[in-house]
């Protein structure tokens, strides 16, 4: 067995204004019980203006390097996953690094919206898996907060996401058969329009025109019933395929991080994996949908909570626009 990726230090990182469902009730024909019971959440942390993707992983990144005992300048590859990086362009890896103060390094920006951090960790792997880099920053983070409507427009989406970072280092692994054991990436883009935001887009000449403001094609859209139906069906099947790999069972399995992105949509997810809903992460009552960065923050609690243990089985799974969907086995 060649050299293995592991996870040596986690961190995260929300923007301290927490908004609850009876705050979004003054905003919207909306409830808390209606939030609660169609998604699980009750609170989510919203930015104020002025604040960035990449000052939440500028945060939670310093927290990742602190937990690993390294020093920020042994850094050699960083990749930030987001779908609402600070400007059109560039990406938010470049503005994490110059935050950082790092030197001149590679940064990698993943656009794979609530899959991206699973992407992103499967690129990492790889590097990590070659030798190319011994030091890699994965960092996701968003703010969604301020591309939402809050209104009764805009109810479907608002009351779901929130804004948040997390971030992890990997390292090769030192022990034998200890780390990454295996990432599997999946896409249909069949689905496209199903979860998206249309514009702005290049397609338009001009691209920004009065109309499509009043138009309103650059909030996200999604059609929440298909959405719902695919995550429960594709997260499982990404799990089989990445336990089928490592010739184990649901059995094997000691923690499952499912990217939050409802907390129905994780227990069914359980109820159809078979595994025990204890097992089975979930602290989207607390942050939201927020994408990219939902699994790293999930994972972050959770050790830092002592609750994985060496050796256990870590596995994560994501769904999300695209659609993509993803896996993650890994040996803690
Ligand atoms: N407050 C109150 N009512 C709302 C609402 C809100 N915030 N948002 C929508 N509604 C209303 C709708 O207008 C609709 O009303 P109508 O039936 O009169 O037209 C009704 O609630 C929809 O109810 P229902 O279809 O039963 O909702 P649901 O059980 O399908 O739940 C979602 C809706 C969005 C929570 C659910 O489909 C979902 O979680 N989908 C996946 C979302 C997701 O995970 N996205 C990110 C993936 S990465």
């Amino acid at each position: 067995m060649g050299i293995q990726t592991k996870i040596t230090g986690t961190g995260h990182y929300v923007p301290p204004r927490v908004v609850t469902n009876f705050d979004l009730e003054k905003l919207m024909d909306t409830s808390d019980e209606w939030i609660r019971q169609r998604s699980g959440i009750q609170s989510r942390h919203h930015v104020e203006p002025g604040t960035g993707a990449s000052d939440l992983a500028y945060e939670a990144s310093l927290k990742a390097i602190n937990a690993a005992g390294i020093d920020k300048g042994e850094i050699d590859f960083i990749i930030a996953a987001t779908l609402s990086p600070d400007h059109y362009f560039p990406g938010i890896g470049v503005i994490v690094q110059a935050k950082l103060g790092i030197n001149p390094t590679g940064a990698l920006d993943v656009r794979n919206q609530c899959s991206g951090f699973i992407y992103a960790l499967s690129v990492a792997d790889q590097y990590i898996r070659s030798g190319m880099y011994k030091k890699i920053l994965l960092v996701a983070a968003e703010v969604q907060s301020s591309n939402l409507e809050f209104s009764d427009d805009g109810r479907d989406m608002a009351v779901l996401f929130g804004d948040g970072g997390g971030a992890v280092i990997l390292e090769p692994a030192e022990g034998q058969g200890q780390g990454i054991l295996s990432t599997h990436l999946f896409s249909d883009g069949n689905f496209v329009q199903e979860l998206w935001m249309d514009a702005p887009s290049p397609m338009d000449k001009p691209t920004f025109t009065h109309a499509i403001i009043d138009s309103k094609r650059y909030l996200p859209k999604m059609n929440g019933r298909n959405v719902f139906v695919n995550a429960v069906q594709r997260m499982p099947e990404a799990v089989w395929a990445g336990l089928e790999h490592n010739g184990l069972s649901i059995d094997d399995v000691d923690h499952l991080i499912p990217h939050q992105a409802n907390d129905r949509i994780s227990l069914m997810v359980a109820k159809k994996l078979g595994i025990p809903v204890e097992k089975v992460i979930r602290n989207i009552d607390r942050f939201g949908n927020t994408t990219a960065a939902s699994i790293p923050i999930a994972l972050d609690e959770t050790l830092r909570a002592g609750r994985i243990k060496e050796g256990d089985l870590v596995v994560l799974t994501a769904f999300g626009s695209g659609f993509t969907w993803a896996s993650a086995i890994i040996r803690w």
